[in-house]
């Protein structure tokens, strides 16, 4: 298999953002539609247990796979709910629970409160849904042919938990076990012959860089159920991704896209930035 590819550099338009988030974490939907085109067939099973605004199941409906996810924030599975074709097979949830997650969706109370506007209403429910999907409660999901997913990203220097919000405290060594307990439970929801697939980056952040890739490539590979088959380098067309270059430049260690904005990523500004034109995809599979 070849381990560089070029994709299109396509982001997200910021403008379909709901107002209440400030952050956009979403990948560039060419990374997993790549994946799934990749790594599945067509009436596959594709999870995202860091299901974000649903990049990932968006592209798993588009293209005839059937895409699941897990995210901790209510407000963004509300988001992503009222965007896919099956909404009910996303869940709020942790992670690193895995199937349990969807037995224990906590979103069949939520969901008569919260709206991705933050509005209190029901959400919508596509009239062609799986009678699965209009039955409420409990999900069972079955056996994913692929995990598909980014998790969320912590820099070695930072004091928060990423798999809490960013809301209490953490550490480097603590978010890497984190990472194993979470690719732990994701190897439990994979087919025998299934396949995870994460999107990741080393950040660059001013002057330094945190080896979150290769941190997170070792981390997950020690999950039980999991083994590292190969990176896969996902190069942009465009050639950048928005970020100037600052090495060399008088912003000491702040990081400006080439509008001028400031794209540090750091609790202060709440924005982040890769620093790269190119992110990996960490490849594992699903041994017993
Ligand atoms: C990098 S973002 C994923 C973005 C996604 N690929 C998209 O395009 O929207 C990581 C997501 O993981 C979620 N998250 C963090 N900790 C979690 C946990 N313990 N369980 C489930 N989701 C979690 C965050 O809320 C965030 O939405």
């Amino acid at each position: 298999m070849r381990t560089f590819r070029t994709l299109p550099a396509d982001r997200p338009d910021p403008d379909t953002l709901p107002d209440w988030c400030d952050v956009d974490v979403r990948s560039i939907p060419a990374v997993p539609e790549w994946c799934i085109e990749t790594f599945t067939d067509p009436g596959d099973a594709v999870i995202d247990p860091f299901a974000g605004f649903g990049t990932t199941i968006a592209a798993a409906d588009r293209l005839g796979r059937a895409g699941y996810g897990i995210e901790r924030d209510p407000r963004r599975v509300a988001y992503v709910r009222e965007r896919v074709d099956h909404p009910r097979r996303v869940v709020v949830g942790d992670a690193r629970e895995g199937r349990s997650a969807f037995i224990s969706d906590a979103t069949g109370d939520q969901e008569e409160f919260i709206s991705s506007d933050g509005s209190e209403r029901k959400p919508h429910i596509n009239a062609d849904d799986d009678e699965e999907d209009h039955e409420g409660g409990d999900v069972d999901p079955p056996a994913f042919d692929l995990c598909c997913t980014a998790p969320p990203f912590m820099l070695d220097w930072m004091d928060t938990d990423p798999f809490e919000g960013y809301e209490s405290a953490g550490s480097y060594g603590a978010y890497l076990a984190d990472a194993t307990a979470a690719f732990e439970a994701v190897a439990d929801l994979l087919a025998p012959e299934g396949i995870a697939v994460v999107e990741v980056s080393n950040v660059r952040f001013g002057p330094g860089v945190s080896t979150l890739a290769w941190d997170l490539a070792d981390a997950i590979d020690d999950a039980a159920g999991l083994r590292f088959r190969t990176e896969i380098v996902l190069g942009f067309e465009d050639g950048d991704i928005g970020f100037e270059d600052d090495a060399s430049g008088d912003d000491g260690d702040r990081m400006v896209d080439a509008a001028g904005d400031d794209r540090t990523w750091g609790p202060e500004t709440g924005r982040y930035g890769y620093g790269y034109d190119h992110c990996y995809c960490l490849v594992f599979d699903h041994v017993s």
